[in-house]
């Protein structure tokens, strides 16, 4: 069976599921949605797709019979939970997205709506989906570790991948978007879950907008970075930070494609001159955190800590696991085994299909999370999905008791069966 799919949202991932559905020839695009004209137009014409399959919003293409196996919705964050709703409810399968949606009110009309239409919906926690992550979660199911105890995660975002989502981007300001958490490291929450196998109890967090803010902009610095004076001794400079992926085919989708769709010289410096993404990054319209640190217990005591932050290079996750007999040590290559009764170390080399960011697909994980939801929509096999409504929604809700407790500088408990 071929499966279909409608895009909803031809945006950055929306055309990058597109892509990767053409290039492993594991799905058909055949509808597609979206405001943007010239976006829509692109992917429609991509895929050779005919104007009755071309929708200028998701609703125009909810009021449709059901016209493809299975929609992806990748829509932006404060607009999910109206398109999930609505072509759950025609019987699409559904790839969502991260967040599922900014609230839980519209995360579980969401939940509800896969149910009631009992149709697959798979929200897109790509990191659970990797070969490197199968490989964790099989040595720690398998035992090698004896019990978990304690886990040190840390999510090294990179300057400039801050710079350009979080202060000049979509996820620059909490109410047009959602939290840094919710936004980007609901990943990691989930992942951890995932990893550890246990509910969470307990939860605190700490955390703060430390370096993007007005008073620290440099003296003499101006508005937009092509114009300003200090431009070439800024770490920051939008000049600098896009410059170098001219030329380069994979970062002209991402981050330039983002800023414009004329990525040659000329339009880098247009974009760069009129638009978001060449303002100084201390002008003070972002208001997401740049650093948190997250502190969960889960159940039967055992405790991990998770950092994101902004000051790194951008890569792949670090994690260590301590267990009863043995720990663990990954950095999103390569996997170190202590088993501390023979005082020996296994190395498993995992080999990522490329680099940590958006650009490269997550190192491999957008095509293996896609592969495992065409497949589960072909077979109706639906075990190879992990990240279904209810395993989503408990790790969000993890997600908003950490950031209640960041607000009110508190410990808050998670009831044991509140999804
Ligand atoms: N899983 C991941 O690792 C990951 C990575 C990046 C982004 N995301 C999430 O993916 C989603 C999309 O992000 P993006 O970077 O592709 O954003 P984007 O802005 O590039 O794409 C969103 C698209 O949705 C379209 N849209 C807006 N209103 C619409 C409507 N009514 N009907 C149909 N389409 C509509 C926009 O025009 C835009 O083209 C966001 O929720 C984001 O948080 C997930």
């Amino acid at each position: 069976m071929t499966v279909t799919l409608a895009i909803v949202g031809a945006g950055a991932r929306g055309a990058s599921y597109a892509r990767i559905a053409a290039s492993e020839g594991i799905a058909t695009v055949v509808a597609v949605a979206d405001p943007d004209p010239v976006r829509r137009h692109a992917l429609a014409e991509e895929f050779g797709l005919p104007a009755d399959r071309v929708f200028h919003d998701w609703a125009q293409l909810a009021e449709r019979p059901r016209l493809a196996d299975a929609a992806i919705v990748a829509t932006p964050d404060r607009l999910h939970a109206d398109p999930a709703v609505a072509l759950a409810d025609r019987g699409y399968a559904l790839l969502l997205e991260k967040p599922m949606a900014p609230t839980e009110d519209e995360a579980r009309r969401i939940v509800d709506a896969a149910v009631r239409n009992d149709v697959l919906l798979a929200v897109c926690h790509v990191l659970r989906y990797t070969p490197y992550s199968h490989k964790l979660k099989e040595l720690i199911d398998g035992g090698r570790i004896g019990d978990v105890v304690s886990v040190e995660h840390l999510e090294p975002v990179g300057w400039w991948h801050q710079a350009h989502s979080y202060v000049r981007g979509q996820w620059a300001v909490e109410t047009e978007s959602s939290s840094m958490l919710l936004a980007k490291s609901c990943h990691d929450i989930d992942w951890l879950g995932h990893l550890i196998g246990r509910p969470v109890e307990q939860v605190s967090s700490f955390g703060g907008l430390y370096h993007f803010r007005p008073e620290n902009k440099p003296e003499g610095a101006g508005d937009q970075c092509v114009s300003c004076s200090v431009e070439r001794d800024c770490a920051y400079s939008a000049v600098r930070i896009y410059e170098r992926f001219l030329g380069d085919p994979v970062h002209e989708r991402w981050p330039l494609g983002v800023l414009t769709d004329d990525v040659s010289e000329a339009g880098l410096r247009k974009a760069l001159a009129d638009g978001p993404y060449g303002t100084c990054v201390y002008a003070g319209r972002n208001d997401v955190v740049d650093h948190q640190v997250v502190n969960l217990q889960y159940a039967g005591g055992v405790t991990a800590s998770f950092t994101m932050t902004a000051f790194t290079a951008l890569d792949f996750r670090r994690t260590r696991i301590f267990g009863t007999g043995g720990s663990l040590d990954g950095d999103g290559r390569r996997i170190v085994l202590h088993d501390f009764l023979t005082d020996t170390t296994d190395v498993f080399d995992l080999d990522p299909d490329g680099g940590a960011s958006a650009a490269d697909g997550h190192g491999g994980a957008d095509n293996e999370l896609l592969r495992a939801f065409v497949t589960a929509v072909a077979t109706g096999d639906h075990s190879a999905v992990t990240s279904g409504p209810y395993e989503t929604l408990r790790s969000h809700q993890v997600v908003w008791a950490a950031e209640q407790a960041r607000h009110q500088s508190t410990v808050v408990r998670l009831e044991p069966e509140s999804v």
